[in-house]
């Protein structure tokens, strides 16, 4: 194996953008689906994982939401995340900030206790377990009424203690962040931090318009921003973290191949750009695989990949000590490979 491949392999990694309904793998969801008495669209794991063959973010989207069908109880949510966090410990994750989607469930009627009860359930487990600390991010879908959003951030007022940020996800082209200015703005008054996704379908300009009306410290994706200089440079002095992905850009055809990936524009721009896996069940690859792609296609040394693995520290909600100590393992990964 080459020094770079070497290196990613050890580098203490932090995850900035990962979905947990996305860490699904269709075995954990043949299960589930048996446990509950619940039947799959797929006759097998085999043809469920040949389904994963998307022309865009809908069609994905949509087999992403009919698979969460086979969450259902407490147990779920947290077997779940203990899967994601066992994945995760093997690619040395040492510190996770996932989504979840709460909408996805609470409009199956699935109380949002148990969601984020058996979700903080499974964190509690990974950190028992793997040592890896944990900041859970709640994310609104911008395909639903604003309505919806405030009555989940109500709905979830009780664990707000026990979450970090509000996120905005789903479909982004007619969905735009505006109408959710005022959400974001209660959320923020809650103290909680704000991310959104933009920039993966839609233009570069709904990248600056996102950080504007929603106070975003983070923009999940981000690719399009590399389209524009002004924003990139707006990205890179404001001090907003991008949270790319670059599997899932290449599966959603964001970009047409991973050498066309604009991780590295907007690196040369100064933007602090991190690396994530998104969705990794569905996209065949966990933050490891997309360090590895991502370094292949762009011939990334060694300064870059330290880089990328900073911005994602630099970028977390983690505590200041916390950030102290998820740098000092980075530097002595780094010093090793000298
Ligand atoms: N929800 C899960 N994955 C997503 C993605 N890549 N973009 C928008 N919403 C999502
Ligand atoms: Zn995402």
């Amino acid at each position: 194996m080459d020094g770079i491949g070497r290196l990613i392999d050890r580098l203490p990694k932090v995850e900035l953008h990962v979905h947990l309904e996305g860490t699904l793998e269709p075995e954990l969801a043949f299960r589930l689906a048996d446990r509950n008495g619940l039947a799959l669209p797929f006759a097998s794991v085999e043809k469920m994982r040949a389904a994963f063959d998307f022309e865009d973010l809908q069609s994905f989207l949509d087999v992403y939401y009919a698979a969460c069908s086979v969450l259902v109880t407490r147990a779920d949510f947290r077997d779940l995340t203990r899967d994601y966090l066992a994945r995760a410990n093997a690619d040395r994750v040492r510190h996770v900030e996932p989504f979840f989607d709460p909408q996805t469930h609470t409009t199956r009627g699935i109380p949002i206790d148990d969601v984020i009860g058996g979700i903080l359930d499974g964190l509690a487990d990974g950190e028992r377990e793997f040592g890896i600390t944990s900041g859970l991010i709640l994310s609104f879908l911008r395909h639903l009424p604003v309505e919806a959003a405030d009555a989940t951030l109500t709905a979830a007022e009780p664990w707000l203690d026990r979450i970090v940020a509000v996120g905005l996800d789903s479909t982004e082209v007619g969905y735009p962040p505006e109408p959710f200015a005022p959400v974001f703005a209660r959320a923020r008054s809650l103290g909680l931090r704000a991310v959104a996704h933009a920039g993966e379908e839609g233009e570069a300009a709904l990248v600056a318009r996102t950080v504007d009306c929603l106070r975003a410290s983070r923009i999940d994706h981000g690719v399009r921003a590399a389209d524009d200089p002004a924003v990139m440079r707006l990205l890179a002095e404001s001090g907003v973290t991008l949270t790319a992905c670059p599997i899932s850009n290449v599966r959603l055809r964001v970009v047409p191949t991973m050498e066309r990936s604009t991780i590295g524009t907007l690196m040369r721009a100064g933007v602090a750009v991190t690396v994530n896996s998104d969705d990794p069940a569905y996209f065949g690859g966990y933050i490891g695989d997309n360090y590895r792609a991502i370094a292949a296609a762009l011939d990334l040394g060694v300064d870059d990949v330290r880089q990328l693995a900073v911005n994602a520290i630099n970028g977390s909600f983690a505590t200041a000590e916390r950030k102290r100590e998820l740098m000092a393992e980075l530097e002595a990964a780094v010093a090793g490979m000298a």
